[in-house]
């Protein structure tokens, strides 16, 4: 097994800096259009031997250092009774967005294995098609991303309802943040006892909050996710925007925290460098572009993280549909060859 994914994660030496790319397995790489054909995401995700396969080709395709499994964060949700569709070049649109209390209320239990259990199946395929060769990280989205989604009921940057009803509602917000922890707890320990090697939680769009908001209203949560899994596999905190909360995400436990390029490297290896290994910050932009602002960009980022511990490099964000799949086999090669030890 290549283990420098989780030696990174773990802050070891590893044999190099290790690589991987949120949505390495999507509509830029021409062997995920051939599975999928004319099939819908969620039907992919759905099918076990599919799913497996499109995570597989895109390491192979890449050369990357992990996989990620292929999911979406909505899926669990359609175990707690929400409906929703998956709209292309949109994302998740829900039937009949969360209003009140009562609609929180009515919400499922969660139970894994009689709603998602695809989901590990698809795993232990996974599992077994990657024999051994790269680690495999597993995900959920996190309660205060998936409430975004559950309230507004479609993509939105401002989150104003979802925020509207954390102010003015607190006993819907508690009980939401506390049904959609529950859930994360249950499916991630799933998925570990599945076999999966790490955990991304996907808190996306909590970037849109103050820190003392975060602090207030979703920290908590969080916090109790990480600590479910600790000693157990590396966790990953992931969001978008994540600049003016890298203390308090490093705060929650996990081992990495996930940045984006709109924090320079440096300053993040300052704010997070002793405790938690560092994930990013290309932007998926210069990774799409590629040319010599591509290359500047991989080599500042190494530059910026010589003789820093724990650096997994990758995107800010995910790959773009446009991306060359080159430009990110390009970027693979220059992080191994320029991080490379020899013993
Ligand atoms: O390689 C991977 O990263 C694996 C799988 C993966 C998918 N979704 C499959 C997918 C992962 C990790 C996700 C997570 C996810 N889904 C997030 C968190 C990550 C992030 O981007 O912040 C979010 C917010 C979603 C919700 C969602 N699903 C969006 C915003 C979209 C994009 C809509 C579009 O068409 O641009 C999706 C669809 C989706 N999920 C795709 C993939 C590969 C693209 C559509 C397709 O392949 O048909």
């Amino acid at each position: 097994m290549n283990t420098s994914f989780l030696d990174a994660c773990n802050k070891k030496v590893p044999e190099h800096t290790p690589v991987w790319f949120m949505r390495q397995a999507g509509r830029y790489l021409p062997d995920y259009r051939r599975v999928k054909g004319d099939r819908h995401v969620t039907e992919v995700a759905r099918d076990p031997d599919l799913a497996s396969q499109v995570v597989v080709d895109a390491v192979n395709a890449l050369g990357v250092d992990a996989g990620i499994i292929f999911a979406d964060i909505m899926l669990p949700l359609e175990a707690m009774g929400v409906g929703f569709t998956i709209e292309e070049n949109v994302g998740p649109i829900v039937n009949k967005p969360l209003r009140t209390i009562d609609d929180v209320r009515a919400l499922d239990d969660f139970d894994p294995d009689a709603k998602v259990g695809y989901i590990f199946d698809a795993i232990e395929a996974t599992i077994r098609k990657l024999d051994g060769s790269v680690p495999l990280i597993g995900f959920t989205g996190a309660p205060f991303t998936l409430a975004g989604y559950m309230i507004e009921g479609r993509p939105s940057r401002e989150m104003e309802r979802t925020k509207d009803m954390m102010y003015r509602q607190p006993e819907a917000w508690k009980l939401l943040m506390r049904k959609l922890t529950k859930m994360a707890r249950a499916y991630l320990s799933r998925q570990v006892s599945s076999g999966v090697d790490a955990v991304q939680l996907f808190d996306s769009w909590v970037g849109c909050l103050s820190p003392h908001d975060y602090r207030t209203y979703v920290s908590e949560y969080t916090r109790e996710i990480m600590g479910s899994l600790s000693g157990k596999v590396p966790r990953i905190h992931f969001c978008a925007d994540s600049s003016s909360l890298i203390e308090e995400f490093v705060g929650t436990g996990p081992e990495v925290v996930s940045v984006d390029w709109r924090t320079e490297i440096a300053d993040a290896w300052a704010r997070c460098g002793r405790r938690a290994s560092v994930q990013g910050n290309l932007d998926p932009v210069l990774a799409m572009s590629g040319g010599k602002p591509l290359t500047d960009g991989v080599d500042r980022i190494l530059a910026d993280s010589k003789n820093r511990r724990g650096h997994v490099f990758s995107l800010g964000h995910g790959v773009l549909k446009e991306t060359p799949p080159d430009n990110l086999r390009y970027v693979v090669k220059r992080v191994h060859d320029k991080t490379r030890r020899r013993s």
